[in-house]
């Protein structure tokens, strides 16, 4: 590449940086100088608000109060606020969302919550190349309910619900946590009501970065991380939303005090709260929904089909720079719109490259078991960002940095 190629690649980037001006929340976000940090989709960066949130949270509220806080900083009712929060990000009605507990036990809910409301039914579908919790949640619930779990993958739904009459629940995530493929929401959850069936939606990959539409889509149930793209913090509450005219019907697997109508009441007999509060368990993780209440506030005046668009310029922009750069690798995230947040690359030593990234400041992730993932959080990460990645991704696979010998010893997270 000439010079002067490069230079128009910077004079464009700084064009598209000033077009998408108004969704730059960089500044309310804490990165260290000289990274440039694309795991949004692992685990956001720290905000401003979420630090100070946590701060406050620590030192004011548990320091001060004490367990007055249940009442006066209104600890008691945080899953249902900002669970609202998290409503408007996701295209889901006020009162259908709830924070606490792990994208794990949130699914595992979601799941047997549903497949009861299908009792004659006997089968539920899900993707064989979920995120590993996935298949082992919905397996377990089938398990325990004495139904049969058949992997389909999520291209393969729609025909395989057409005309059918055995399926309870298809269960799926919009954005593949590997590829970054985005799958049509509204199409699955279509064929799953027209055969009498329910569809629940991982959204831990497109929460906040893509306009879930649950709502227009017609989801009957969802979950997803308060980690990733929300930059909640290591181990934020996940959320889970039920739909509106489930709610009623909704039965929580794990029955808890937190879920009863009357937890106070101090009674045995277990009495289901009204509305998305019988979906609690136990109690809610305070700190953690703290600096998410916190996280969320970067959100604050922007409209999400803003931040998608500014997500697809991104991504679309770095896969441009890649080509330019000659960096010949393929490119498993599509190059259409039919994508999430992120660049995924194919590579024979994608753990090492990605090392040898990291070494440069460039952190991204490796995913088995020849992936090179990289996340683009909208919301702090500029198009010269994007530019100046690439260029690294050149200089480690062109210039075949990744062979050194320091990039190949595994860390215990990979
Ligand atoms: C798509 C998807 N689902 C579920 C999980 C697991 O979430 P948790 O560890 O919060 O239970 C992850 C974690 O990365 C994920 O990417």
């Amino acid at each position: 590449m000439t010079d002067d190629a490069l230079t128009a690649l910077g004079e464009r980037a700084r064009d598209l940086d000033a077009e998408h001006a108004a969704t730059d929340r960089r500044s309310a976000f804490v990165l260290p100088q000289g990274v440039i940090y694309l795991d949004g989709n692992s685990l956001g960066a720290m905000s401003v608000a979420a630090r100070d949130a946590a701060a406050d949270a620590v030192t004011r509220q548990w320091g001060e109060q004490l367990i007055r806080a249940w009442n006066d900083s209104a600890w008691w009712t945080a899953p249902e606020r900002v669970g609202d929060r998290v409503a408007e990000l996701i295209g889901a009605p006020l009162g259908t969302v709830v924070v606490g507990d792990s994208t794990t036990v949130s699914l595992y809910k979601a799941v047997h919550a549903a497949a009861r409301l299908r009792p004659n039914r006997r089968v539920v579908l899900t993707d064989p190349d979920s995120f590993p919790t996935d298949v082992h949640v919905t397996r377990g619930v089938c398990d325990q309910l004495g139904l049969t779990l058949e992997l389909v993958s999520p291209g393969d739904a729609v025909a395989r619900l057409e005309g059918s009459n055995d399926v309870a629940l298809a269960s799926y995530s919009q954005v593949d946590y590997r590829t970054g493929e985005l799958w049509d929401l509204a199409a699955i959850t279509t064929a799953a009501h027209d055969a009498g069936a329910l569809a629940c939606w991982d959204l831990c990959h497109s929460a906040g970065v893509v306009e879930v539409g649950l709502t227009d889509g017609g989801a009957d149930f969802a979950v997803g991380c308060g980690y990733k793209y929300l930059s909640g913090g290591p181990g934020a509450p996940a959320f889970l939303f039920v739909a509106p005219q489930h709610l009623g019907d909704f039965t929580n697997p794990i029955l808890g005090w937190n879920g009863h109508a009357t937890p106070f009441a101090m009674s045995p007999d277990h009495v289901p709260a009204d509305g998305i509060t019988r979906a609690r368990v136990g109690t809610p993780p305070v700190l953690g929904i703290a600096a998410l209440e916190g996280a969320l506030t970067a959100y604050d005046g922007l409209k999400v089909a803003d931040v998608r668009r500014r997500s697809l310029s991104l991504t679309g922009f770095f896969v441009e720079c890649l080509d330019a750069l000659g960096v010949d690798l393929p490119v498993v995230t599509p190059r259409d719109d039919a994508r999430g947040s992120q660049v995924s690359l194919r590579h024979p030593d994608a753990y090492a490259v990605v090392q040898a990234l990291i070494a440069r400041g460039v952190i991204g992730d490796f995913r088995e078991k020849d992936i090179v993932r990289l996340g683009f959080a909208p919301l702090y990460l500029s198009h010269a960002d994007a530019l100046a990645a690439a260029v690294h991704v050149r200089d480690v696979v062109v210039g075949r940095e990744f062979e050194q010998e320091q990039f190949r010893s595994r860390a215990t997270v990979t």
